[in-house]
């Protein structure tokens, strides 16, 4: 996508740097954050430089592929493990990031010599790069035929580019409804307490054009009695065998409010998300995150000066789950790289593995 006419993705390898975009600065300030180390990277994702599902995938991929790199012949598997460990620790609900973890720790195991290994590991966390770009890509296909002329389309968090390689997830069917001149309408949610509505999603849909208006997480009931939508569209970051699905923290009124108004509510995710390992809902670990988060704000003063401020009582405490489970039951269908889905478990099956589900 681009950022003032000039084609980014959010995450990418150079030689052994990882860059990305620091979206801790957005949307005040862009910038590339350099990662040297896979500590580094982890870091990176720990801390929200980059974060969103799939670019916290594609960069656990990067981080291992670095491992590789730059570890010592005789320690390389052990280094690789290391690497692999501090990754998986840093997030534990987006689904990609472990898949990427796995995908390219599996590749290095089977290498014979520590020099394929390497050229392994690079080849690897480039291609999930790119099939994560390609299935945003491909959910913009699928999507886009759900999103009518001057659609009103309400969204959460940010599943746009930023969370992605490219293209993402809600926002692909969006970008892509844009581009043939049918001129959809988000309503982008701020998304409390982080923001990645206001700060990211609507920077997003400001650097490509896309008519958009910001809402007060609060305000979502207000636009459904008032029937000022015609459907929400979500992302994803673990999708059980069942169809329930984890994405970020009130993802789920949404979906309650969508099911009681009529209004299809759809979660856009590619197969990389979906996790057949993790039965139902009940079993996605669900992020816990500092109460700072709400307690402290983030922002630019009039002077242009990017300041924490507190925003609650000195003596306030807070609770602050990073993400809420949709039982599947509330999701009208699912928007994949595979093209759309029912929300079932034999739907999901099929998806994941088409020539086993087809035996009898
Ligand atoms: O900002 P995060 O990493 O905490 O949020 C995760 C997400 O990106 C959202 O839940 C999003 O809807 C998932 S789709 C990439």
């Amino acid at each position: 996508m681009l950022v003032n006419g000039t084609p980014y993705r959010s995450v990418w390898l150079d030689g052994s740097i990882v860059k990305l975009i620091d979206q801790r600065l957005l949307p005040h300030q862009f910038a590339i954050l350099d990662c040297p180390t896979y500590q580094e990277t982890a870091d990176a994702i720990r801390s929200m430089a980059v974060r969103g599902a799939g670019a916290i995938g594609v960069a656990a991929g990067f981080a291992i592929a670095q491992a590789a790199l730059k570890a010592p012949e005789a320690t390389l598997q052990q280094e690789v493990g290391r690497a692999a460990t501090l990754t998986r620790a840093t997030r534990p609900t987006a689904r990609d990031l472990f898949y990427a973890v796995d995908q390219i720790a599996r590749t290095i195991h089977h290498a014979h010599t520590p020099a394929e290994a390497r050229r392994a590991a690079v080849e690897t966390a480039h291609r999930l790069a790119d099939e994560n770009a390609q299935a945003g890509e491909a959910i913009g296909v699928a999507g886009e035929p759900l999103v009518p002329p001057h659609a009103r389309v309400l969204t959460h968090c940010n599943a746009g580019w930023l969370a992605f390689a490219d293209w993402g997830s809600a926002l692909a069917p969006i970008y892509r409804a844009h581009r043939l001149g049918k001129q959809p309408l988000v309503y982008a949610t701020e998304t409390r307490p982080r923001g990645q509505g206001a700060k990211l999603t609507a920077w997003e849909l400001g650097q490509e054009g896309v008519a958009y208006t910001l809402i007060a997480d609060t305000a979502a009931g207000w636009l459904f009695q008032h029937g000022e939508l015609d459907c929400v569209i979500v992302g994803a970051d673990r999708i059980a065998a069942n169809g329930d699905t984890a994405n970020k923290i009130g993802t789920y009124p949404l979906a309650v409010l969508a099911q009681r108004h009529g209004v299809p509510f759809y979660v856009a995710a590619p197969r990389s998300t979906f996790d057949d390992a993790t039965p139902s809902g009940e079993a996605i670990p669900i992020e816990q995150r500092s109460e700072e988060e709400l307690l402290w704000a983030v922002g630019r003063s009039e002077s242009g000066i990017t300041q924490r401020v507190r925003v609650s009582a000195d003596s306030a405490h807070a609770k602050n789950p990073a993400f809420d489970v949709t039982p599947a039951a509330l999701i009208r269908g699912f928007i994949t790289d595979g093209g759309m889905i029912a929300p079932t478990q034999e739907a999901i099956a099929m998806l994941l593995h088409p020539t086993m589900a087809r035996l009898p």
